[in-house]
């Protein structure tokens, strides 16, 4: 039923609106059986990019494909691309079923696939009820299932975690891995990186319109640098040892510990025994990717006046 692999290609992207840059020269590409995650602060053109990506806004240059062709070029797009964008609008009095039977025909695709994705996304039982009394984990269950009606090879989501409560997005997570680990392509946006943070295999973080990180969460954190804080019984012959070492980013902190870079706590710890210190306590630094990610997109807003922060109102500056 699918053809092509289901990669997505953006390449060079761009949009003005006018005098606005609302993306540039932006590029990634998302493969098959993984989740990525596209993260950015509120305006940093993740929506222009995924509408351009779903042929809802012409790029000013630059191109985003599916599979290798542009979305006006799908020949059954919504066999290939399902989206669930922002501020989806369902009808209050009509039931879950009849809202999705609005667009079986329009797809193609039979009444039954209707109930399908229904029972797909945990909504089997709520088939008759009106949407007007769903809540809005409901909803966005429903915006899903909407998706999801033509079987597509790709899954595209903007902010779906919005709003939605930590069993929402524990539903949302356990859903996107597996439809991705069926060897689908999943790319959801957000502008919070703790809600996506154990979804996602990859991201890309643009800011102001531009690429800032592309790669695994993991290299991220590992791209840091962390220090090791060690607590030793003789702080002058450690930082002696480890200087022999050839350690030389050493620091001595006001509670009397010394702060390690560049080397792991194993390293300092045979460091220290080689030269006959004990050590009292020894730990690796944390790196908060809140604040990684926060540092990375900051520049956004350089140049405004700080307060009061997006970030605090969305909780992760904390
Ligand atoms: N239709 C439009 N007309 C004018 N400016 C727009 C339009 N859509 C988005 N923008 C601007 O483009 C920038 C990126 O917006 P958007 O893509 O919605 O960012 P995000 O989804 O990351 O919050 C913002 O400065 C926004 O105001
Ligand atoms: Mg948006």
């Amino acid at each position: 039923m699918h053809d092509g692999s289901g990669l997505i290609a953006v390449q060079n992207l761009t949009k003005h609106f006018g005098p606005v840059a609302a993306v540039q020269n932006l590029s990634f590409t998302v493969s098959p059986g993984s989740v990525t995650g596209f993260l950015g602060p509120n305006g940093a053109g993740k929506t222009t990019t995924l509408r351009m990506l779903l042929g809802l806004v012409k790029p000013s240059s630059g191109t985003a494909t599916i599979n290798g062709r542009q979305f006006h070029q799908l020949g059954q797009p919504g066999r290939v691309v399902g989206a669930v964008l922002e501020a989806q609008g369902f009808h209050p009095r009509r039931t879950a079923r009849n809202h999705l039977r609005v667009y079986t025909a329009a797809i193609g695709v039979p009444d039954a696939q209707a109930d399908q994705v229904l029972n797909l996304v945990g909504l089997g039982t709520a088939a008759d009820r009106a949407v007007g009394g769903f809540s809005l984990g409901m909803k966005q269950r429903l915006a899903v299932a909407t998706a999801l009606l033509g079987d597509p090879q790709v899954l595209v989501l903007d902010e779906p975690a919005n709003g939605l409560d930590p069993e929402g997005i524990a539903w949302l997570r356990n859903f996107l891995q597996s439809f991705a680990r069926m060897g689908r392509t999943v790319l959801i946006s957000s502008h919070l990186l703790a809600e996506v943070e154990q979804t996602v295999d990859q991201v890309v973080i643009v800011s102001r319109g531009q690429t800032v990180y592309y790669g695994p969460l993991d290299h991220l954190r590992q791209q840091q640098q962390r220090r090791v804080f060690v607590q030793p019984s003789d702080v002058a012959a450690l930082a002696a040892a480890l200087q022999a070492d050839g350690v030389t980013a050493i620091e001595q902190l006001p509670d009397g510990r010394l702060a390690v870079s560049g080397v792991d706590s194993k390293h300092v710890a045979d460091s220290a025994l080689r030269a006959g210190v004990s050590i009292y306590g020894i730990q690796e630094e944390q790196v908060d990717l809140e604040q990684l990610f926060f540092r990375l997109t900051s520049g956004q807003y350089a140049g405004h006046v700080p307060a009061p922060s997006p970030y605090q109102q969305g909780g992760w500056a904390r």
